[in-house]
């Protein structure tokens, strides 16, 4: 099939590169120019394990990047996969939607011929209905039934994006329309897995609430983690009990110092957002927000009851990216930890294996390492903020600390005379 992306972000190259792998003729279209030439010369503008490969396998071949929309022209199915930033109140800002929307009508006036539009990006339920469907329709001049609206949500972890692409536990397609349903069917076929059909606003909603349920089962796990930390007990153990239970499940329940990115954080704030517009007041995603903003004021409490004030002392942060394998830190819980470091007069040495440059923009003042072991040259105490599977190494380094204090806000080294937020 012929396939146009637009947006070429993380979930857009991803989903591109793998449906040309997946054997379709893929456009991505993206209006950073600087973007479009790294993957048209086979450069990944992020890093994502496999990314690179599937852009030197394809690029030349079934895989394109283009500022312009002329290939939507030609496209059977055109996907929508431009960010949906949080405004100030929470809610999901959809302005990037409403012009891709126009876009595409545009580019379809003039073409006689059926073709699917697919929202992937993360929308409230409504939004394919009732912004995309005549957003597009009236820029095209056509009427229902001359272009098909699907709802396909991704489930792609950043760092892992394209194993969840081609292995996915699931492929979500809603839509009321059978012709539209059976083009996108048709476009994964070639992956084995049950494919879930819906209406187009619950297949909306399906991405809010699995983000939202694993958001819950993190703060959960955290909450689990500070009572047991008062009580001496490990939470990782409770967990693994507690997790077999196959109607619980092992994932997502690693305690810790909470969630980041750019996902979990604004998906759950959308959520609640939108169930105020419409007089709800939903409890449990309050506290979901809540417990993962608290859970690093513990780092820090933990910290000056370890070492008292923070005024002139050292502190080494191993950890920068919001999790491993992802330069990306936003909403990295290291960000209000460094924060309030600064402002309480610590100095920060910093060591992540590559979001150094990213964090340097946010906090230019913060002392950046090429290593954990320069990073912890002569500081007064650790903390370890991201679950980089290196730091699990990390043992005689600590040895060229002034002060062993080492606190963990991620569960992941292996040598003794540590101390986790909540075990
Ligand atoms: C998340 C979802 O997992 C994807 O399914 C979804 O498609 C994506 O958001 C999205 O909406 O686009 P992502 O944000 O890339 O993916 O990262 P996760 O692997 O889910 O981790 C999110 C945060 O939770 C990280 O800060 C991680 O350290 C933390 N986490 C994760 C925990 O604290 N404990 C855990 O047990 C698991």
């Amino acid at each position: 099939m012929k396939i146009a992306v637009i947006g070429g972000g993380y979930v857009g190259l991803v989903s591109g590169a793998c449906f040309a792998e997946l054997g379709n003729d893929v456009t991505i279209i993206e209006i950073d120019p600087a973007k479009v030439l790294a993957i048209n010369e086979q450069q990944p503008p992020i890093y994502e394990i496999g990314l690179e490969d599937l852009l030197k396998k394809h690029i030349g071949n079934r895989l394109c990047a283009s500022i312009t929309y002329d290939s939507v022209a030609s496209a059977d199915i055109i996907f929508i996969c431009v960010g949906t930033p949080p405004n100030s109140d929470g809610s999901a800002n959809l302005s990037y939607i409403e012009s891709a929307s126009a876009m595409i009508g545009a580019a379809r006036r003039t073409v006689p011929t059926y073709c699917v539009v697919v929202v992937k990006s993360t929308v409230p339920p409504g939004t394919t209905a009732k912004i995309v469907c005549p957003g597009v329709l009236q820029s095209a001049h056509k009427t229902e039934g001359e272009i098909g609206f699907v709802m396909n949500p991704e489930f792609l972890r950043e760092g892992r994006a394209i194993a969840d692409f081609m292995h996915p536990d699931r492929i979500v397609i809603g839509s009321a329309d059978d012709r539209a349903f059976n083009y996108v069917a048709e476009a994964y076929h070639k992956i084995d897995v049950p494919v879930i059909r819906t209406s187009l606003s619950a297949a909306e909603m399906i991405k809010y609430t699995s983000n939202a349920f694993l958001a819950m089962k993190i703060s959960f796990s955290n909450e689990i983690g500070n009572i047991c930390k008062q009580l001496h007990i490990d939470v990782y153990e409770v967990m693994r009990g507690v997790g077999l239970d196959h109607r619980i499940g092992t994932q997502f329940l690693n305690a810790g110092v909470g969630f980041g990115g750019s996902c979990f954080p604004k998906d759950v704030s959308s959520l609640i957002s939108l169930a105020k517009a419409i007089g709800e007041d939903p409890l449990i995603l309050h506290a979901v927000l809540k417990v993962n903003t608290q859970q690093p004021n513990r780092l820090l409490k933990l910290l000056r009851a370890r070492i008292g004030n923070l005024n002139g002392k050292k502190i080494a942060v191993l950890g920068l990216a919001f999790k491993d394998n992802t330069e990306d830190i936003r909403d990295s819980k290291a960000i209000p930890v460094i924060q309030e470091l600064l402002l309480n007069g610590a100095s920060v040495s910093a060591y992540d294996p590559m979001a150094v440059e990213a964090m340097r923009k946010l906090f230019p003042t913060v002392t950046y390492c090429h290593s954990a072991g320069h990073a912890l040259d002569g500081a007064d105490a650790c903390l370890v903020m991201t679950e980089w599977p290196e730091f699990g190494k990390i043992n005689k380094e600590f040895e060229r600390m002034k002060t062993r204090v080492i606190i963990e806000g991620r569960r992941i080294l292996s040598c003794n005379g540590t101390e986790g937020i909540c075990w």
